[in-house]
């Protein structure tokens, strides 16, 4: 049987395509193996958010163009965000790709492949928009405990930095007994915990007369699922509704990743984020009035074009105000057709790159100090964990997380195992994680 290697960049969302592309590819006889070097079928699996990603496709490219070479026969396939984007010109560039596809014809892979093989000619089909009906299809997953579960494809926002709906295009929500089934599924083979996946998943059912509070209520009760969480969610789009959901629900996690990019009004408003800093601060008061236990968690762009310095203290001070549990922080980096990209290029406005290096870096130590403090809050008190796997520093560590989303490790005893729910007394601290030992 051939058999395939995937590398996957990028976000939850290529991983979830990953996944997907393994099952796909199990249908035409392929098996999945570890090892580049002996790969049949080599596929990378694209992010293009920021230059850097772009970048880091690109040098993967060049390696996988020499195993190419020293195995013939072997195939290389170009997949994702960067495909999508333009993987045309890329193959033009490179010739030694044999497939490309992109994120909204994923369920094309099979039949690429074997036409590839077939006419000896180089395949390259994209799609600008997913089909009518998302198709479903085969998943062979790489987690065991915890597993990610599409709900909702797309992003129709506008953000003027972001070029996901360029290459993820329109918002389109699965139907829930779709994913119900996927759960029951998952269930059935011992996975406790799943995450509803989507760019903007708190938009999920806006397209099909639902919504996101609607669907939780809807996998809630399923027998042997014990947590549920969804990501990335959108300000605008979390309402009261789902607040009172998830602080109802005994499954649903006290976590919310909710990106606020921005902790100034005219940085948010030239970004196009559709909320103000005082519209986060209240969907922050709510979440904490129902839910004081909460992890709240954002992502931070620096160095938008225009930003200035006051703006940018705007952000840190707010940042410090709000009290964060995780930040994933980024230099703006500019992406083709987008607003940010044209203003980039204006001299007075973009924001020269030695001072977005200077701003990341003060976040980032601002950062450090909330995220210190906030996990300090968890000091001696006992945590629900549930456990994923072997740390991977020590082997002689558990790996879990709490409800709230914060990452524990923790001396392994004897009977436990990945996929028990454990009690953990926190006994140290630091800002991404906890470590403790299990208590009875
Ligand atoms: N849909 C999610 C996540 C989008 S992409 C959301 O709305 O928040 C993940 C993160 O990448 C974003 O949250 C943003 O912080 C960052 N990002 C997106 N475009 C970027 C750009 N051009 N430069 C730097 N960071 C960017
Ligand atoms: Fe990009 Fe904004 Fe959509 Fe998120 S909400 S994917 S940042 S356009
Ligand atoms: Fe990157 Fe695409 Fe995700 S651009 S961040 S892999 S949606």
């Amino acid at each position: 049987m051939p058999n395939c290697y995937i590398e996957t960049l990028g976000c939850q969302m290529n991983k979830a395509d990953s996944e997907r592309m393994l099952g796909l590819l199990s249908e035409i006889n392929y098996t999945e193996t570890k090892t580049l070097q002996d790969a049949d079928l080599m596929i990378l699996n694209t992010c293009t958010i920021r230059e850097g990603a772009a970048d880091k496709a690109y040098s993967y490219l060049g390696r996988l163009r020499q195993l190419k070479e020293s195995r013939p026969g072997a195939m290389i396939a170009l997949a994702g965000c960067l495909a999508q984007e333009k993987g045309q010109e890329i193959q033009k560039r490179m010739p030694y790709i044999d497939v490309v596809f992109g994120t909204n014809n994923l369920h094309r892979l099979p039949d690429l492949i074997l036409e590839a093989q077939k006419t000896g000619q180089k395949q390259c089909e994209l799609f600008e928009n997913l089909p009518e009906e998302i198709p479903e299809t085969p998943i062979i997953r790489q987690t065991t405990v915890t597993a990610w579960v599409n709900v909702i494809l797309g992003c129709n926002f506008n953000c003027t930095y972001c070029i996901v709906p360029q290459v993820r295009g329109r918002e389109k929500s699965r139907s829930p007994e779709f994913i119900k089934s996927e759960i029951e599924q998952l269930v059935a083979e011992g996975f406790k915990e799943v995450t509803l996946l989507g760019q903007n998943v708190t938009a999920y059912g806006l397209d099909i007369d639902k919504s996101l509070a609607s669907l939780l209520r809807y996998i809630h009760d399923i027998p042997g699922l014990e947590r549920i969480r969804f990501l990335t969610g959108h300000p605008y789009h979390v309402d009261d509704e789902l607040i009172d959901t998830v602080a109802e629900l005994p499954k649903a996690c006290e976590y919310f990743h909710i990106p606020m990019q921005a902790g100034d009004d005219e940085t948010l408003r030239r970004m196009a984020r559709v909320y103000k800093v005082d519209d986060y601060m209240r969907m922050v008061d709510k979440i904490r009035a129902k839910m004081p236990r909460a992890g709240i968690t954002s992502d931070f762009i620096v160095g938008f074009p225009g930003e200035t310095e006051e703006q940018f203290l705007n952000t840190c001070k707010n940042v410090e105000k709000i009290g964060f549990d995780a930040c994933i922080t980024a230099m703006y980096s500019p992406r083709r057709n987008t607003p940010g990209g044209k203003w980039e290029a204006d001299p007075k406005l973009k924001v020269p790159d030695e001072i977005k290096q200077e701003r990341i870096r003060y976040l980032n130590a601002t950062l450090d100090n909330v995220l210190e403090k906030r996990s300090k809050l968890y000091l001696n008190s006992v945590e629900e964990i549930l456990i994923e796997n072997a740390s991977s520093r020590n082997q002689k560590m558990w790996m879990g997380r709490t409800r709230a989303g914060k990452i524990c490790n923790f001396p392994k005893r004897a009977a436990e195992a990945p996929g028990d729910f454990v009690k953990v007394l926190i006994t140290e601290t630091s800002p991404w994680s906890l470590k403790g030992e299990m208590v009875d």
